[in-house]
């Protein structure tokens, strides 16, 4: 599966199958969390067969059941960590989506467990990213139009059209999409609105505009 198909494919999944990650599985995500901290300063950490974070009752009535895998994403505090967890998580929910696992991103629907996670003195846990073999594949999301989130959409380039389209298949909290897009020449402006993990939502839309777009097509400019 290309990068594209995972995009159109992935949808948040709640309900595993229970059955361990593949040594394959593991061993690829274990890799690619090593190069993505290292590119980026991050101290994101795999967690596998714990089963105790998704046991309690915000993750039941958050519908959640058989998850074992987490995605933990941990960084040194800053004004950036939230938009960097949510530019790199996504990184990661795209990849797993790409061979086959399926995803969650989750901020409330589960509880910390001691010992499970290694969060040094001056670090924290951002949010988590449920990770195993769905029982379903989810499904689409209502989305908000592609002019509600870029002034002129329909003059811009057809480059700035992919990005747009690509950022509105990306998870945010509660699917608020409250994020939007501008141009000027070749640099584009993303500002995130205001809501709950705006910052995470944007580093999320900020990666699936890089891909829509095409990253050789742009940069980024400064939030205007
Ligand atoms: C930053 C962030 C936090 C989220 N937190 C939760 C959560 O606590 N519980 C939950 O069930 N889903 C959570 N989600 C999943 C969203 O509800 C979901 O991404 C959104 O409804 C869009 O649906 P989709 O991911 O299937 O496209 C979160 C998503 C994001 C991006």
């Amino acid at each position: 599966m290309d990068i594209f198909e995972a995009i159109d494919s992935r949808h948040s999944v709640r309900q595993y199958k229970p059955v361990p990650l593949s040594e394959e599985h593991k061993k690829a995500l274990i890799e690619k969390i090593e190069e993505i901290n290292s590119e980026s300063g991050l101290e994101i950490q795999l967690v596998t067969d714990e089963p105790k974070a998704f046991d309690c009752l915000i993750a039941k009535y958050g519908n959640f059941s058989g998850v074992k895998n987490y995605i933990a994403m941990v960084g040194k505090k800053s004004e950036k960590l939230d938009e960097l967890c949510g530019y790199y998580g996504e990184k990661l929910v795209l990849f797993a989506q790409q061979m086959g696992l399926n995803t969650c991103w989750t901020k409330m629907s589960y509880r910390k467990i001691p010992g499970a996670i290694k969060i040094k003195n001056g670090e924290e846990l951002v949010i988590v990213i449920s990770i195993g073999y769905g029982e379903n594949q989810g499904k689409e999301h209502k989305s908000k139009k592609t002019d509600d989130v870029s002034k002129n959409y329909d003059e811009s380039p057809e480059w700035f059209k992919n990005g747009i389209k690509a950022a509105l298949k990306a998870p945010t909290a509660i699917n608020q999409q409250k994020f939007t897009f501008g141009y000027s020449k070749n640099k584009v402006f993303a500002k995130a609105g205001l809501g709950p993990c705006r910052n995470i939502d944007l580093g999320i839309v900020k990666y699936h505009f890089e891909i829509g777009a095409g990253k050789e097509n742009f940069v980024w400019g400064e939030e205007k």
